[in-house]
């Protein structure tokens, strides 16, 4: 548990300081960057790179990439979605969490969508209980994200972590899918992440070899991701801040 909270308390520093930093002007380079420093500083390592070779130490996806966006020279620009999601590794241990901000200034529509994909996570992880199944959090998150007027993504979706980045279970999905369900235990450790579109519920699949992820026809995603351990008295976030609670909307 140790182990746990403190790779969570660094991916959750390294999350807020890129999300704080993620102006119009900056490139995602220059945020990927600065994440290396706080890894080295923390003692830690990105878990993308060393599990997938990954060519960056984050994922930003910016507007239309849903996730596994690669850190570009391309400047942000005012009004841009900005994904940063953060996993990393230290002494074994693994979490893995993500927020979206916007570049500058938010219009009204995006700040709607950052409150609505956060609210969906908090939901999902209200539903992670033991005893309960993946598919009673995913219940929970499409029906916060429908009653916002968005659609979810149907395949992206949360995972297992702790030992490795990607472990079971498998997938939590963010809608009510009882094939790919497993039961919730005490003590499990799970990255709960809301995928939230302004009209899709695809992205595409890429050929192997490229990396970033884009939605179907193009709309824009919102995504938030946090590490929780399964608790009896209820679910434990491992990632939580305060900057990611309130200071996710421009
Ligand atoms: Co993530
Ligand atoms: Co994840």
């Amino acid at each position: 548990m140790d182990g746990m909270v403190e790779i969570g308390r660094i991916c959750a520093l390294v999350r807020d300081e890129l999300a704080k930093a993620a102006a119009p002007g900056i490139t995602t380079l220059e945020l990927d960057r600065m994440a290396e420093q706080l890894f080295k500083n923390e003692g830690a390592r990105s878990a993308p790179k060393t599990s997938y070779q990954f060519p960056g130490q984050t994922c930003i996806s910016v507007n239309e990439i849903a996730c596994h966006g690669v850190p570009s020279s391309r400047p942000l620009q005012d009004g841009d979605f900005v994904n940063i999601d953060v996993s990393a590794e230290k002494n074994g241990f693994y979490a893995d969490t993500g927020m979206t901000v916007i570049a500058g200034s938010a219009s009204e529509k995006a700040k709607d969508m950052l409150k609505v994909s956060k609210e969906a996570l908090k939901a999902g992880i209200q539903a992670a209980r033991p005893g309960r199944s993946t598919a009673h959090v995913g219940k929970a998150i499409f029906k916060v994200a429908r009653q916002g007027g968005y659609t979810v993504l149907k395949n992206l979706t949360g995972h297992g972590v702790g030992l490795s980045l990607h472990e079971e279970p498998q997938y939590i999905f963010n809608y009510n899918e009882k094939r790919y369900s497993s039961l919730i235990q005490e003590g499990m450790v799970l990255a709960i992440e809301t995928f939230i579109s302004d009209g899709d519920e695809w992205v595409e699949e890429n050929p192997p070899g490229v990396w970033p992820v884009q939605t179907k026809n193009r709309s824009q995603v919102v995504q938030f991701e946090h590490t929780l351990v399964a608790a009896k008295d209820g679910p434990r976030i491992l990632t939580h801040s305060d900057f990611f609670n309130t200071g996710s909307s421009a």
